[in-house]
């Protein structure tokens, strides 16, 4: 069983699928979640799971001393999962925890790494969107992928639609990823380990 310390900024509503997913004989248990932003709802739903959480800001430091923080909260944790945390992580805090951060990311990665994904897949005109799961390395949303969930883009879809379509189908990928990591069960870049249509 591996301890998870989950990284957040906002609603947390992947962090409740993680939580959700994690009773007995779980691969993974989270001890921590923490938030840079103040009053992130995500901090309310640890809480109510009767999780350790706490609130470490990023404002008014310079972004070494920020991570120096979060490294020393994060101390007793095996593996730390980033699940909607909006502050892009130093080589000096991924090298510090390497192959150890998990990260989901609301598009079919290569395609659309950074931000507004949703509204450059339909600005695209992709037919299949999607969310994946991947190893933290230093160039931002690259490392290697754990798994990957697809959905249809719709006709009518806007960004909103498939951003709250794309959500069931990320709280369904994330535990299932971050439980094969956690066993040492990810096969790497091989096949996806949750697809849409299989
Ligand atoms: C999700 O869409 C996730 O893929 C992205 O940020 C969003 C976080 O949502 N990284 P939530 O806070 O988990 O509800």
């Amino acid at each position: 069983m591996k301890s998870v310390g989950v990284l957040i900024s906002g609603r947390g509503s992947n962090l409740q699928a993680l939580l959700d997913a994690q009773d007995a004989p779980g691969a993974y248990r989270i001890v921590r979640v923490i938030s840079n932003v103040e009053g992130a709802l995500g901090l309310e739903r640890a809480r109510a799971a009767g999780i350790d959480a706490l609130t470490i800001p990023h404002q008014g430091k310079p972004r070494e001393a920020f991570e120096r923080e979060l490294d020393a909260a994060l101390q007793g944790c095996d593996l730390v999962a980033l699940a909607g945390f909006m502050r892009v992580l130093s080589p000096w805090f991924v090298t510090a925890w390497s192959g150890r951060v998990l990260n989901i990311h609301p598009s079919l990665l290569p395609s659309f790494p950074g931000r507004d994904t949703h509204e450059r897949a339909l600005a695209a005109g992709v037919k299949l969107h999607g969310c994946t799961v991947h190893v933290v390395t230093e160039a931002l949303d690259a490392g290697p992928i754990i798994g990957q969930a697809a959905i249809p883009v719709l006709r009518d879809d806007t960004p909103e639609l498939l951003a709250a379509r794309l959500l069931d189908a990320e709280h369904l990928l994330y535990p299932r990823a971050l439980a094969a990591f956690a066993k040492g069960e990810a096969a790497l870049l091989e096949k996806p380990l949750l697809s849409a249509w299989t």
